[in-house]
């Protein structure tokens, strides 16, 4: 069997994380590769919304960004086949998590704070981290979150050091039995 005929499901994958964990990457890999449809969250929320993130941060404050998300899942009523890249602060309301929950299987992309801090440290989009780029503000957000992602995730996937193709390799054979 080809890799994309065994890695077919028909539920949704919810890729849940911090900043930088991997999450756009490997739902792009996971569209590409295995004929998934793909949600990202924080480019369909700029879409609706006609400005960027930081611009809605700036604009319209935290808060109401994270109405925003919430309203974006709970229109996932009859989707199928799909993998939702979440917001890093997704997973972080309870009613997000239940809503998840109730749509799908919800993916921990974890990743220690240096190797986030490698993958976002050119970045400027991520009104959470200005003025904050650094390791030690990476960890000690990552340490206060790490309860609730873990609490959230049916599986957890460590990506340090490893590729697109081997974190949704893994996801796919893990999730598979659950799915
Ligand atoms: C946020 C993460 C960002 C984006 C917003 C807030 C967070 O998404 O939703 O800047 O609270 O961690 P990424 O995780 O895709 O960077």
């Amino acid at each position: 069997m080809s890799k994309k005929e065994n890695s077919i499901i028909s539920g949704n994958i919810f890729l849940i994380g911090f900043m930088g964990c991997g999450k756009s990457t490997v739902s792009d890999y996971l569209c590409r590769e295995y004929h998934m449809e793909k949600i990202e969250m924080d480019e369909q929320i700029e879409k609706d919304e006609g400005k960027t993130i930081p611009q809605i941060f700036e604009e319209n404050g935290e808060e109401y960004f994270r109405e925003l998300e919430t309203a974006l899942l709970k229109g996932f009523e009859n989707r199928k086949n799909t993998v939702v890249s979440c917001g890093g602060g997704t997973a972080m309301r309870e009613c997000n998590v239940q809503e998840m929950k109730k749509h799908g299987k919800i993916v921990l992309l974890a990743a220690a704070p240096e190797t986030v801090y490698e993958r976002v440290r050119h970045t400027t989009n991520r009104p959470l981290l200005k003025g904050n780029m650094n390791v030690e503000y990476i960890a000690s957000l990552m340490e206060k979150r790490n309860p609730k992602y873990e609490a959230a995730a049916d599986l957890i996937i460590v990506t340090d050091h490893k590729t697109a193709a081997e974190i949704s390799a893994e996801i796919l054979e893990n999730i598979q039995k659950e799915i």
